[in-house]
Order: structure tokens, then C-alpha cells, then sequence
């Protein structure tokens, strides 16, 4: 075996599973207390919590942890932390679930999931929470949108797991830390580079992850598959694309593919940070980061999230981000380029974003293969015109 994985965040790996006859017990008993039935955002968070994903959290924050996030970026260990994971619920309903009590948290098809004892319950300043993480409060950002449609109160405590968590989609993706851990040992990566992406995999990003592949021992492929907005493409179509790149265009010895669970909030720099530190619970050592990471419209600067990095010490946050700038396809060295590496003038490049890209399926066209892989290309073609029928 290898050295020693890098320490999950905070320096344990955290296992809210509870197992064999406990477990049965505490369902069992959970059938009598108050029911919290979970949205997609709240499910996709929980399964994070459980799995030691968002490791060192074992629950959703409380008031305390909740401010020192959005307004210091850190738990109150000092550690980083940049967005609160919240358990919101409606005004209306707050009365049901009362401070030091337990309730279970249930799927939306009724089975229960998890109990949570109430350890804290609070209303904050949503415009501030949307002002400090996302920059804005308007309500055309998707992720400040998701915030206010989640409710007005919140809920802290920790969790157990008592039940396992439904899934109908991309069961031999879903790797959980402790997988992905063993995985790497067994595969003697010292060093691996994760990737996080809500896009079909595209020319850039191919550029991207193998020039860290040219300098790292793995590459952990870790696309986020929790609710996206409604115009991405769905992760199920996305699936096919990454299957058909791992198959025929990355050497499958030196790639791993696993998905994130995460529901995506697009809050750019804030973002960056909570992803780099799940991916370091999944054992990886460096972060992929190119232009605009986890950004929407024009909210952040094409760098921003780049430049957050340098605001934590190294005991504050391990994994190191690796800062790709803009890549397009250069015609004159009629390769994949950045102005780092390509003479070529702005006539010479060409920019293909996702949502260019997006604009052109919906238009009934098929992305070239300076931006596109054909296969790639060919299964995004069948969805839109399966969409559209
Ligand atoms: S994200 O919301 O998951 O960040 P996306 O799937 O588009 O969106 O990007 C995945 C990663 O690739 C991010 O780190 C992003 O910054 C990077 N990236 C996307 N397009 C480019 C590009 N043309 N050049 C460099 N990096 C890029």
C-alpha cells in the first residue's frame, strides 16, 4: 500500500450510519416522533452529512455554526467552511418541531430516513445569508431563489442514519469517502486531482483534467448529480457522455468516476471552497479549478473563485486548488490552448461555453468537434431532440 491519504477536513472522517439492531431499534422508534419530510436539496445534503462528504459535520449547522460561516467562511473551529448546510423549513409549519426534541426525517415517498434531535431553531436574515454567500440577494440567482424557496426557519442537530437512502439512479457511481479512500490506496495514487462538473464533459474540460492527469497520480472524475437549474443538462444524459469519454478517451487505469451528490448552488467562489472540501473527504489532494467555477450569468468575476483560495491558511483547509485559466480551441496551432500557452489573436479562438452550447442544441444544431467529442456530441443531439418530441 501507499502513504497515507490526506486527512478528511477536520481529521475524521464522519459516519452518521447507525448499524444492525440499533439501527432497526431507532426506526422502529421513529414511527412516533414528528415527521420532517426532506426536499430534493435537503436529501442530496443529508446523503453529503452521512457519508462523511461534508466531514467534520455530522448534521444540519446550528445558529452558532451558521453565522461564523456566512459571516467568517469558518466553523467555529477556525477550520473553513463556506456555506451553511441548512435544514429550512416554512414558517407555518415551525410550531410541530420544538427545540430538544427528536423528529424524523423522512424521504418524499414516506420512508423514514434519519433522526435528528432539534438542537437549535432559528429565523436569520436571509438578505444577509444571500448578500454573503452569493453576492446578491436578487431573486433571478438560482441559488438565492433555492434558498428562500427552502423555508424561513431553520433546524440544527446532528444526524443518525436509520434506513437506507432510496436511489434509482447511477448505483455503481455512487462512491461514498471511505470507497473512494480505498480505492486510491488500492490503486497507489498518492496524488489525485478531482474534477467537480455540471456540464457533459467538453473540450476544455477534457484539456483541463489532463493536464493535471500530466502531473498527478489519478484523476477523480466527480460530477455533482443533486438538483441543477432547469436548463442544465440532466445528470442522467450526462451520465452516457462521461461513460462514453472514460471508455474511449481518458486511460481508464489512471481515472475514477463517482458522482457527487450535492444539489449545485452556483455561488461561484463560496462554491468552490465547499466542493474543494469534499473532495478532499474523498481523499483527493488537489481541486480542479478553471473560469467562473460554479458561477451563473455574470455574478462573479471569470476568477474569483480562484482567488478565495488564498484566504485560508493550510490548517484551515488542506486540499490544494489547481487554477486552470480560460481554454479554447486555438485554429492556428489547431489544438486546445489558453493564452498561456497560444500565440493565436481573438479571431483564432474559439470560446464554447456549456450554455452556448446549450443554445445551439436547442437550435437544432450539432456542437463541432473543436468543442464536442462526436459521441458526446451525438448523445446530447438524441436528448434535445428527445426533449423536444
Ligand atoms: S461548474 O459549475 O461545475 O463549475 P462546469 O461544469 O462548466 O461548471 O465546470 C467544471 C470545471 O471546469 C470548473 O472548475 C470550471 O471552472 C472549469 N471550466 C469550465 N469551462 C472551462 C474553460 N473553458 N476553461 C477553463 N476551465 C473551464
Amino acid at each position: 500500500m501507499n502513504k497515507t491519504l490526506i486527512e478528511p477536513h477536520g481529521g475524521k472522517l464522519v459516519d452518521c450510519y447507525l448499524y444492525g439492531k440499533e439501527g432497526e431499534i431507532a426506526l422502529e422508534n421513529a414511527h412516533s416522533l414528528p415527521r420532517l419530510i426532506l426536499s430534493d436539496r435537503n436529501l442530496a445534503d443529508l446523503e453529503c452529512i452521512v457519508t462523511g462528504v461534508y466531514s467534520p459535520l455530522d448534521g444540519f449547522v446550528g445558529e452558532q455554526e451558521y453565522h461564523t460561516i456566512v459571516k467568517d467562511m469558518r466553523l467555529s473551529s477556525g477550520l473553513a467552511w463556506s456555506i451553511p448546510v441548512t435544514l429550512q423549513i416554512p414558517e407555518s409549519i415551525a410550531d410541530n418541531y420544538k427545540l430538544d426534541n427528536e423528529i424524523a426525517l423522512s424521504h418524499s415517498n414516506g420512508e423514514i430516513l434519519a433522526v435528528m434531535i432539534i438542537t437549535s431553531k432559528f429565523k436569520p436574515d436571509q438578505d444577509f445569508e444571500a448578500e454573503k454567500i452569493y453576492l446578491t440577494s436578487e431573486d433571478s440567482h438560482p441559488g438565492v431563489q433555492a434558498l428562500r424557496a427552502e423555508g424561513k426557519v431553520y433546524l440544527g442537530g446532528s444526524i443518525k442514519l436509520v434506513n437506507s437512502i432510496p436511489h434509482k439512479e447511477f448505483l455503481d457511481y455512487r462512491l461514498t469517502p471511505k470507497t473512494t479512500r480505498y480505492q486510491f490506496q488500492k490503486r497507489q495514487w498518492n496524488t489525485i486531482a478531482a474534477f467537480q462538473t455540471r456540464n457533459p464533459i467538453h473540450r476544455a474540460h477534457e484539456y483541463i483534467t489532463k493536464i493535471a492527469l500530466e502531473i498527478i497520480d489519478g484523476l477523480f472524475i466527480n460530477p455533482l448529480v443533486g438538483t441543477t437549474k432547469s436548463d442544465d443538462i440532466p445528470a442522467s444524459v450526462r451520465m452516457q457522455c462521461y461513460e462514453v469519454l472514460m471508455s474511449k478517451y481518458y486511460p481508464q487505469n489512471r481515472v475514477l468516476l463517482g458522482v457527487f451528490p450535492a444539489a449545485m448552488r452556483y455561488a461561484g467562489p463560496r462554491e468552490a471552497i465547499m466542493h474543494a472540501i469534499a473532495r478532499q473527504n474523498y481523499g483527493c489532494t488537489h481541486f480542479i479549478v478553471g473560469r467562473d467555477h460554479a458561477g451563473v450569468g455574470s455574478y462573479y468575476g471569470t476568477y474569483d473563485a480562484q482567488y478565495i483560495f488564498s484566504e485560508f491558511t493550510s490548517e484551515e483547509l488542506r486540499i490544494t486548488p489547481l487554477n486552470f485559466e480560460h481554454a479554447f480551441y486555438c485554429t492556428r496551432t489547431q489544438s486546445m490552448a489558453t493564452a498561456k500557452t497560444s500565440p493565436s489573436n481573438s479571431e483564432e479562438r474559439i470560446h464554447l461555453s456549456g450554455t452556448k452550447v446549450r443554445e445551439m442544441l436547442k437550435n437544432g444544431k450539432t456542437p463541432p468537434p473543436e468543442f464536442s467529442r462526436p459521441e458526446v456530441a451525438e448523445i446530447l443531439v438524441k436528448h434535445m431532440s428527445e426533449a423536444k418530441a
